[in-house]
């Protein structure tokens, strides 16, 4: 079993004013693992992904990074392990061009200025951003602007990546962009945790689901058997992929006997159940 980098032992969060952002959740993130958290707006997400390093600190219970308890731990520093790309890159992105802002953290972490510069020509060329290199982030388009704010994170080489919904608000060419990254992300060996709405791409890049529902984590377990769960979805008012709501009515009508999530899987389940059929 691989390194756990993270624990949430018994972590609520309670924001001024009385509201329970996230309830009593248990999880452990190993190192290597990818993971998409889901679930409806409000429902906790961000609240629960920004305690991964330190933004927010338990209002009950412990959230432990590297052996180490967040509660007297500073930002800066727990961020050398864990970065965290924000929802909103507005609230991420401050210098006045792209390649200064890429250059921001390696520069803070002490970097030599050699060392700094080879991080920021990788990370432009892992995120094709040589075109806007000198522009200033807040003149290219919010697609880019996220790329960016993932880019930044990126030449801090943090062991998890936290990405708070990448995908929101791109075009589906974009999101299909930021899925690859991820998995590239994750082929060099980084854990990445990533909360994203539109959970039929995020299903075929993650092995592990995590659902929020009300602030309580109400499921963790693989893609497969989340969507599965009609019950599970239809209480969180997320929709499953159409494939998959198509193989339960086909698995209602005893035509096939198992779940599809993709087109491909789709093909394999009704592929085996014809040869089934014509062999009786
Ligand atoms: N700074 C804050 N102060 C008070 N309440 C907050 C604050 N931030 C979030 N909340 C509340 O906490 C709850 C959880 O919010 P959170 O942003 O964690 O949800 P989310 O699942 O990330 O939502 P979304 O999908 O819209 O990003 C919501 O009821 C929200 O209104
Ligand atoms: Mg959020």
């Amino acid at each position: 079993m691989e390194e756990v980098l993270i624990t949430c032992d018994n972590l609520s969060h309670v924001y001024s004013g009385g509201v329970v952002a996230v309830k009593e959740v248990n999880l452990k993130i190993r190192r290597g693992e990818l993971i998409g958290i889901i679930g409806q707006n409000g429902s906790g997400k961000t609240t629960l992904v920004k305690h991964f390093n330190g933004l927010l600190k338990p209002t009950y219970g412990k959230v432990i990074i590297k052996g180490e308890e967040t509660t007297n731990k500073r930002v800066q520093e727990l961020s050398r392990s864990v970065g965290y790309v924000f929802q909103n890159p507005n609230h991420q992105l401050f210098a006045k061009t792209v390649t200064a802002e890429l250059e921001f953290g390696p520069r803070n972490l002490g970097l030599s200025e050699e060392e700094v510069h080879e991080r920021v020509e990788k990370a432009i060329e892992f995120f094709n951003l040589d075109t806007y290199r000198d522009q200033h982030p807040y003149r290219i388009s919010f697609p880019l602007r996220k790329l960016v704010g993932m880019a930044s994170i990126y030449t801090m080489r943090p062991d998890v990546f936290i990405l708070d919904e990448p995908t929101t608000g791109q075009d589906n060419i974009t999101t299909r962009i930021v899925y690859q990254l991820i998995r590239r992300l994750r082929d060099e060996g980084s854990t990445v945790i990533c909360v994203a709405h539109d959970m039929i791409l995020l299903a075929e890049v993650v092995e592990r689901m995590i659902v929020m529902r009300d602030s309580v984590l109400i499921a963790d377990t693989d893609p497969k058997t989340v969507f599965s769960d009609r019950k599970l979805m239809s209480s969180t008012h997320l929709y499953p992929p159409q494939i998959t709501e198509l193989s339960h009515r086909l698995k209602d009508k005893n035509f096939i006997n198992t779940y599809a999530l993709s087109i491909d899987e789709m093909q394999k389940v009704t592929d085996q159940q014809l040869q089934v059929k014509r062999s009786k």
